[in-house]
């Protein structure tokens, strides 16, 4: 399991520091990035049109040092965020701006949408935000619409925040669409509307998290809406520094792995096969949860020598979805199986989850996740991936090398059961699953792999929105 390439002394020397933050992050949930997973889409990664989508690795490990969004020092960008939360959209986005703080591009944001009375979460995210030398305005100013217009780029975040280009710019909206970068991560039927996207024609460029739900958005604005695309850039995700330290440090996962099966009730030698998504029909527990009971059956009638299997589901909120979680809770009941199944309620911080586990199910439902964050995470502690044949999931999982795809739907219900069966009765197809799908991490789904990623694009638009201007 050694994956330290560099030093050992170095690990050491920095292990403790690190050990400490994690339990601190494991009391308080203070560490937000090292689980940006909870939504469905948030990705970036090669441009359509160029042929950029080839293997950049080779050519960037040479480079480390060498930021590719240096290029954006002393630029200007607007960000105009729909809504500040602690939800993917919104987190990725200020992930953005501090990639870019980091090379000193001058960067201010704009929430669309607030609630009128104070909120605790808006509050702290905005905090961090100033800490990093990001500018924090009121999104329906003049200062605003100045901004707009003096901006080198304008980032919009989600098809919602289309609703403030008309709003807020009004009749400016035509002088500040050619150098509009929309970052795009719904794939949801009741976003296409008119109300929202009716400008998406004529901005620079549209970032999208994967070519499905790319190739989707053609589709439907064309049926649906009569309009065309801009320039459509895919852009798979990278996983955090934050993230890839915990999962690259034996120790940490160590103490992490304990602490969480001790909680759980749980030995050591037990599987765990893990959903963690927020509780929603749409992520597919219900049909995870059947899968995993037909996997004990088949087990069982097998006479499979497995070790003893359990189900944990992360996401819980009881405030939020009671019918489909008593519906979840009342199957464990009909079925006996509440030893094997644990309930987790929602949490930002997953790291500590994903040292525990030994198998991910990403069992996203109809047309899947955008790009599904938690399926690289979870990769990058090595854990095999039991993911729906849908969405970004069959953009990130290699079938049969670094997981099993199964269908979406009822019909992915007993080939997800087999799935388990075969991956608790082979623990080196476990083992090498989760080692090839670490690889495939450190290849493609890196921090530095989607800041270059993104720079392309960046490059390109700036380059025709000044084309424009002249
Ligand atoms: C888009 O439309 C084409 C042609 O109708 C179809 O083959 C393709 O599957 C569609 N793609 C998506 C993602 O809906
Ligand atoms: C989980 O959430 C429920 C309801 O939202 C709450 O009653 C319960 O105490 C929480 N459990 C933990 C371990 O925080
Ligand atoms: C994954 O591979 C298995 C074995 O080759 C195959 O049976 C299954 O249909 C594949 N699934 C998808 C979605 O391609």
């Amino acid at each position: 399991m050694a994956k330290h390439s560099t030093a050992p002394l170095v690990s050491i020397q920095k292990r403790w520091p690190l050990i400490i933050l994690v339990c601190i992050a494991l009391s308080t949930a203070i560490a937000f990035f090292i689980g940006a997973s909870f939504n469905s889409c948030s990705s970036r990664d090669y441009v359509e049109n160029n042929d950029l989508n080839t293997p950049i690795h080779s050519f960037y490990s040479e480079k480390e040092e060498e930021n590719p969004l240096n290029f954006m020092k002393s630029k200007l960008v607007l960000m105009v965020s729909h809504e500040l939360s602690l939800s993917g959209g919104p987190l990725l986005l200020m992930e953005l701006a501090f990639l870019l703080r980091a090379v000193g591009t001058r960067v201010v944001w704009i929430t669309n949408q607030k609630p009128t009375e104070r909120d605790k979460v808006i509050y702290s995210l905005e905090h961090r935000m100033r800490d990093r030398g990001v500018e924090v305005l009121p999104a329906k100013d003049q200062e605003a619409v100045d901004t707009a217009l003096k901006a080198d780029l304008v980032i919009l975040n989600t098809a919602v925040a289309g609703k403030w280009l008309d709003a807020v710019l009004k009749e400016n909206v035509p002088r500040v669409l050619p150098k509009v970068l929309w970052w795009i991560h719904e794939m949801r039927g009741h976003y296409f509307k008119l109300e929202y996207v009716k400008h998406l024609p004529f901005v620079a460029g549209a970032m999208i998290d994967s070519h499905i739900t790319a190739e989707y958005w053609k589709n439907r604005t064309h049926e649906r809406l009569g309009i065309k695309m801009p320039d459509t850039y895919v852009v798979h995700l990278g996983n955090s520094k934050d993230l890839m330290e915990v999962a690259e440090d034996i120790v940490a996962r160590r103490v992490l792995r304990e602490h969480i099966r001790e909680s759980l009730g749980v030995r050591n030698d037990d599987l765990l096969f893990a959903i963690i998504n927020s509780v929603s029909r749409g992520k597919g527990q219900d049909l995870f949860l059947k899968a995993f009971y037909e996997a004990l059956q088949i087990s069982q009638e097998r006479k499979l020598k497995v070790p003893p299997m359990h189900a944990v589901v992360v996401g819980s909120d009881m405030g939020a979805q009671t019918k489909f979680e008593t519906e979840l809770r009342n199957f464990v009941a009909d079925k006996k199986i509440h030893e094997s199944v644990h309930f987790v309620n929602k949490t930002l911080n997953v790291a500590p989850y994903l040292a525990s586990i030994d198998v991910l199910v990403q069992n996203s439902q109809a047309r899947g996740e955008c790009f599904g964050r938690i399926t690289i995470e979870a990769m990058a502690f090595q854990i095999p991936v039991l993911g729906t044949a849908a969405g970004g999931t069959t953009e990130i999982v290699v079938n049969g090398t670094t997981g099993w795809l199964h269908p979406a739907g009822k019909e992915g219900v007993t080939p997800l059961a087999e799935n388990i069966v075969q991956l608790a009765s082979n623990v080196e197809m476990r083992k090498s699953m989760g080692r090839k799908g670490y690889n495939r991490v450190k290849e493609m789904f890196l921090e530095h792999h989607m800041s270059y990623r993104i720079s392309l694009v960046l490059n390109e638009v700036l380059q025709k929105a000044k084309r424009e201007a002249q």
